[in-house]
């Protein structure tokens, strides 16, 4: 299987910068590949725009790596935004842009020699709305990321990154004897842990969630608060989420976005651990916000 090379070495080169058919040095073990891969994420001084509308602005922040961040706030303080800035998907907009750094270890993100389609193999997400395609199968929803990569793949590798990816999906068991029926054919909370293997199927080293849990119920919640904990042995991963039991249980640092008035940027007021966001806050509108008081 093709793959990037995840020795970490100094001045080693950035993956988004790799040959497509570098190959893993046969001496790593999957530890040692699984602690190269984990990135930590620096974010500073970020703008960033919608056409001339600011929307977040001036956000500085360190992404542990093999940890899960939450970003936290009221609606329209630019969570999402922030969130697709993180992996080049905020460009794809007509008139969208960034100003200031995104960092992952040691490389800018958006320095002018870096494919944005790269950064995104290596920074994956997973939408608020399961969206496996829905007349595909479901083990070519699984590939449908690779496919998109234009990897050509044997069967047996294929059928390997399959049963790694929903494996790693907690889904195997449930569907190992359906692969070949339709994605649309799962429950919800099924179809998001589908699109979850589909992201960890390309081996990024970073998941960004947005508000992956909003439309399940408790107990499709509960398999993928679960889940997210695994991960992050695997990756680094940052969440948005509503629900501040959520956060509390699922992430070890938490930002608290916010927005200062009605058509104002939304920018970062407060990140700490998750333990001293929800108990001890420096700010008083982080306190509010995770106590239920206005948000
Ligand atoms: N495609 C877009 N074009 C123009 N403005 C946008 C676009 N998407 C979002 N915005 C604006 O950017 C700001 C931040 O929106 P964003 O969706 O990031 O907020 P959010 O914190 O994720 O909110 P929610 O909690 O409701 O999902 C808002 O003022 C929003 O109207
Ligand atoms: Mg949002």
């Amino acid at each position: 299987m093709k793959t990037f090379t995840r020795v970490r070495k100094p001045h080693a080169t950035h993956p988004a910068q790799e040959p497509r058919n570098a190959t893993r040095p046969a001496d790593t073990s999957p530890e040692q590949r699984r602690a190269a891969m984990a990135r930590r994420i620096e974010v500073s001084d970020l703008d960033i725009y919608y056409g001339d509308f600011l929307a977040v602005r001036q956000v500085s922040m360190e992404i542990k790596a093999n940890e899960v961040t939450a970003l936290i706030g009221p609606s329209g303080c630019g969570k999402s935004t922030f969130l697709r800035s993180l992996n080049r998907m905020h460009e794809v907009i007509p008139g969208a842009r960034v100003e200031g750094r995104i960092v992952m270890d040691g490389q800018d993100l958006y320095a002018p020699h870096v494919d944005p389609v790269a950064v995104r193999r290596q920074v994956g997400m997973v939408f608020q709305r399961p969206n496996p395609f829905p007349t595909m199968s479901i083990y070519e929803n699984v590939l449908a990321g690779m496919r998109l990569n234009a990897r050509r793949l044997s069967k047996s590798d294929a059928d390997a990154i399959v049963e790694r990816s929903l494996r790693g999906a907690n889904l195997w068991e449930e569907v190992k004897h359906r692969l070949d029926k339709p994605g649309a054919g799962l429950s919800g909370g099924q179809q998001q842990r589908l699109c979850i293997a589909r992201a960890i199927a390309v081996e990024p080293a970073v998941l960004l969630m947005d508000e992956p849990c909003s439309a399940l119920d408790p107990i499709s919640t509960a398999a993928i608060e679960d889940l997210i904990q695994e991960l992050k042995t695997d990756y680094t991963i940052v969440i948005v989420t509503h629900n501040m039991h959520q956060a509390a249980r699922v992430s070890q640092e938490t930002a608290f976005f916010n927005l200062e008035g009605v058509g104002l940027p939304g920018q970062l007021v407060e990140m700490s651990s998750t333990k001293k966001i929800f108990s001890n806050p420096d700010n008083a509108a982080t306190e509010a916000y995770v106590s239920g008081r206005f948000g």
